[in-house]
């Protein structure tokens, strides 16, 4: 079982390029049903999700895409403003492999900007989840929701579903509130881009490493 599912986690990888026919209603629901077993403290079950298909994922895309080009991000819960080592060298190491992958030269300001906007139509992907909770529960329901997602990932590695997570669409939380059915008391923490994946874009070439275990685990 471990093996299958290392072999499972080695082969999933966020996706930034999709292709456009839709996932059924029922493998949308599989997934979302299968992710319901996440452990939460106190079994609070904290996640608040909404899930766009065709065509409100690309009005929403619109809009979001607008706003990004309109004004500056404020995300509810503020991005982190430095990297402090070693956080500094894998984030810069995952821009590298991303930039890389895509061709984009590190001083082409004009396609990173692009390659950044490109957060906010989704990649293209059929589906958007748009994740939320409740702010009045607090940090550990954040840690709650971190575990839900990485049901989510798991279960959609399984049932063949591509997948990006997108803190940045978190950055313009007016825009989603405008378009979607999003509570007072629910804090936005990330977006989901679901569909397939189209393995021909140079985006999808990407793929990240991983510290060796001693790294972040220590036994005493
Ligand atoms: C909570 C969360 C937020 C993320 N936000 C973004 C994002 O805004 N844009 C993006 O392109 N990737 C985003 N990612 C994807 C990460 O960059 C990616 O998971 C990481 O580089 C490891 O690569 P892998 O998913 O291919 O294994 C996010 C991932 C997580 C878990």
């Amino acid at each position: 079982m471990i093996r299958e599912l290392r072999q499972l986690w080695e082969q999933r990888a966020s996706r930034r390029a999709f292709r456009a026919e839709p996932i059924a209603r029922a493998a949308l629901v599989e997934l979302f049903a299968a992710a319901q077993r996440a452990p939460s403290w106190c079994n609070v079950q904290p996640w608040r999700v909404v899930v766009t298909e065709p065509p409100r994922t690309k009005q929403l895309a619109d809009a979001m895409v607008a706003a990004a080009r309109a004004g500056f991000p404020h995300a509810e819960i503020p991005f982190p403003l430095d990297y402090p080592p070693p956080y500094k060298e894998h984030r810069v190491a995952c821009g590298v492999a991303l930039y890389q992958a895509m061709g984009i030269a590190r001083d082409d300001k004009a396609a990173r900007y692009d390659a950044w906007l490109r957060n906010y139509d989704f990649f293209d992907a059929p589906h958007v989840a748009i994740v939320a909770c409740d702010r009045r529960l607090g940090p550990y329901a954040y840690v709650d929701v971190g575990v839900w997602l990485g049901y989510v990932l798991t279960a959609a590695a399984a049932l063949g579903i591509d997948t990006c997570p997108m803190a940045s669409v978190a950055a313009y939380p007016d825009a989603l509130r405008a378009q979607l059915p999003i509570g007072e008391t629910d804090v936005i923490l990330f977006g989901l881009a679901l569909g397939h994946a189209d393995d021909a874009a140079p985006a999808n070439r990407c793929r990240t490493t991983r510290e060796p275990v001693e790294a972040n685990v220590v036994f005493c």
